[in-house]
């Protein structure tokens, strides 16, 4: 059995529960959060539907709280319940105080920050909603969203879910291709998107992108774009149409669509273990809830919080904790355009002194990179308004862990590090700011609802007790589990309930230490995590595949100390170009290959090695050995294990070679 991690115990910090320097906590203490999680478990009905009335708004009450379960992979909640999540993010909270700040968007240049507030988000969301009518959106329909981090991509997603049209919003790092296949798969009709968009100081073209896309989308009837930078970018006559120009002769309200608990809010689209990203569906109720309940209890939320998630909105993490979440408790929400190094690498504790940010919630991957950069980046800057700090989308290394607590946090923050799937919705372990002692590198315990099981992967039996390691599962649905892929519910059942029956499998490998605590060590499919990105190793393969050069390829994940993982690319070429070739040859096919896969899936997925070789370890009855390529890019050659079973043995040799003379 693998060691378990395991490390020493912090004490929530004395200053978050003295009152004459914070709020009190909702949870603040091991116990009171003891008993609530019984609670959750032994008595959920009561429990989620208290929760449930407590933080959302229904124009008709739910009648029964639960409904299915992982058997059939029919699980409902709020059965009955009608509720609209635009009102639940925007109307309610515009009635109550218009003149509150919704959202601070901090644009790519520094000095051009901007308030919107829940009066002027309204109209804003009804305009949209309104002209997303007029070109014939109706609930149930999707709605492709391809936009820069501004603050209509946020009125975008609501003005979709005022009118019950399912939200498909597409990362705006992905390529042409990667945009065709999800407006393609999800039959999007219409697209929003931008001119342009800025990052990091440069220009990325946004409708040039959506242009080349749609080019094979004759579904698509309707391009919105906004003016970001105003540039002159090409109009298709019909098609597209300039975004201001439509909202300006459009009512400034429009009542929202009274929804079922259990019709869809949106699809998002992730990397699985097969080449075709999946359209993970979510749906009202659930989701609006498990966002909202894990913004007040894990980020400690409190009004007059100004809330700062540094996700983009493409990824699930802006979905639920730039939007959903923090709108639905009326929050001030901060959008980053930016990157944290823009203009230097003071960018963030910048943006937290100037907005006195409480609670900021970013991915290891960037405190990694901020981290080597050097302390002096970080010093000097007023970080005293922080009170929680976040983690999220791989395992914090510790070391990256204690900068965030010492130099970012000053020991007087809480720090949660919360473990979650694009399919959970909303945090499932996580520490609780008041309550939950931490271990640096450990997602400590389960959320509220959240019963979670370790497994033997092989026998698939659960592990009871601590001191186990195995898979990560869920024994029994929790309000926002995803219901469904688009298009495809026996993927669904395929992919997360059957490999384990009668448990959501999270695909992740954990275990529970002497202390209950889990500890996330990573994927045991094939999918890599590069800085927070997920991939498939399968995905990458067929935007290799489909080169001239190439006959067959193996992509691998490889440790990485910034990016956490980071893709190694094992290409054969086909016969005649494969050996003999230059070294100019080589360095160009290289490049082309590298080129090849940012065009088909993005630049986030460029791989950081690409070997030519001659051929890959495969055993006799043609099955790739991924596991001995794993071990020769991690220099662990010597501890090949058993490679008898290889068809050809003498095919490691030339690939250790290959890979000592790339290092
Ligand atoms: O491997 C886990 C890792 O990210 C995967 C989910 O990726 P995605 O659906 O893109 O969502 C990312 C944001 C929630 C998980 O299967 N992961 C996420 N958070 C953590 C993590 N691994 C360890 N610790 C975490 N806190």
């Amino acid at each position: 059995m693998a060691d378990i991690p395991d490390g020493e115990l912090y004490p929530v910090p004395q200053r978050l529960l003295d009152p004459a320097q914070c709020p009190e906590p909702y949870i603040s203490s091991l116990q009171q959060y003891k008993e609530l999680y019984q609670q959750s478990i032994e008595q959920p009905d009561e429990f989620f539907g208290k929760l449930a009335t407590d933080l959302l708004t229904w124009s008709k009450p739910f009648n029964r709280v639960r409904h299915g379960g992982f058997k059939y992979g029919d699980v409902a909640w709020f059965l009955d319940g009608r509720i609209n999540a635009s009102y639940n993010c925007v109307d309610r909270h515009a009635i109550e105080n218009p003149k509150k700040v919704a959202i601070i968007y901090e644009s790519d240049e520094p000095n051009q920050s901007e308030n919107i507030t829940y009066g002027q988000l309204l109209r804003d969301v009804c305009q949209l909603a309104g002209v997303l009518r007029a070109k014939g959106i109706r609930k149930g329909d999707t709605v492709a969203i391809y936009m820069p981090m501004i603050p209509e991509a946020v009125t975008a997603i609501l003005a979709c879910a005022r009118i019950g049209a399912l939200h498909s919003v597409v990362f705006a790092g992905f390529s042409a291709e990667a945009l065709r296949d999800r407006v393609q798969d999800a039959q999007s009709r219409l697209v929003l998107t931008a001119d342009q968009g800025r990052r990091g100081g440069k220009t990325i073209e946004i409708k040039k992108i959506v242009d080349e896309a749609l080019k094979s989308c004759p579904m698509v009837e309707t391009v919105l774009v906004c003016e970001r930078t105003g540039a002159d970018v090409p109009m298709t006559p019909g098609r597209d149409h300039w975004w201001s120009q439509e909202v300006s002769r459009t009512p400034t309200y429009l009542p929202p669509e009274e929804m079922h608990s259990e019709d869809p809010l949106f699809l998002l689209y992730t990397s699985g273990s097969t080449g075709k990203p999946k359209g993970v569906l979510h749906t009202t109720g659930g989701f609006l809830l498990g966002a909202a309940a894990t913004v007040k209890y894990v980020f400690d939320y409190h009004p007059g919080d100004i809330f700062a998630c540094m996700a983009d909105v493409g990824w699930i993490t802006g979905h639920t904790y730039i939007v959903y979440g923090p709108l639905a408790l009326g929050a001030t929400t901060v959008l980053f355009e930016s990157i944290p190094t823009y203009p230097t690498p003071s960018r963030y504790w910048e943006l937290i002194a100037k907005h006195k940010i409480t609670q900021f919630y970013t991915a290891p991957t960037a405190i990694r990179a901020l981290r080597r950069l050097g302390d002096e980046w970080v010093e000097g800057h007023d970080l005293s308004s922080l009170r929680v700090l976040g983690s999220v989308g791989e395992p914090i290394n510790p070391e990256a862990w204690h900068w965030y607590n010492d130099k970012v946090g000053k020991g007087r923050c809480a720090i949660v590090d919360t473990y979650w799937q694009t399919e959970t919705g909303s945090h499932i372990v996580t520490p609780l700011p008041g309550a939950i002692p931490t271990k640096a590198g450990s997602a400590t315990l389960p959320f509220f609802g959240i019963e979670l099981a370790i497994l033997d992967p092989v026998t698939g039996k659960e592990l009871t007790g601590n001191s186990v390691s195995g898979v990560l599962a869920v024994k029994r649905p929790w309000p926002s589990i995803a219901r469904s892929i688009y298009g495809n519910h026996q993927r669904f059942l395929e992919t997360y309930l059957r490999p384990y029956s009668g448990y959501y499998f999270t695909g992740d490998g954990a275990s529970r230490d002497k202390d209950g605590y889990i500890w996330v060590g990573g994927r045991v499919d094939d999918v890599i995590n590069v800085s927070g990105h997920r991939l498939s190793t399968a995905e990458i393969e067929s935007a290799l595949i489909v080169h001239h050069a190439v006959a067959e390829t193996a992509v691998i994940g490889a440790n990485d100390e910034v990016t956490g993982q980071c893709i190694h690319a094992f290409v054969c070429l086909k016969p005649g170009l494969a050996s003999g070739h230059s070294r100019a040859f080589a360095n160009d096919l290289t490049k082309e290959l590298a080129l090849q896969v940012r065009k088909v899936i993005g630049p986030f997925a460029a791989p950081k090695r690409i070997y030519l070789v001659e051929d890959l370890p495969k055993t006799r009855s043609g099955k790739l050995m991924r596991r001995i390529l794993r071990k020769i890019v991690a220099g662990e050659a010597d501890s090949l294990g058993d490679i008898s079973t290889l068809a050809d043995p003498s095919v490691v040799e030339a690939l250790i070679a290959k890979v000592k003379s790339a290092a």
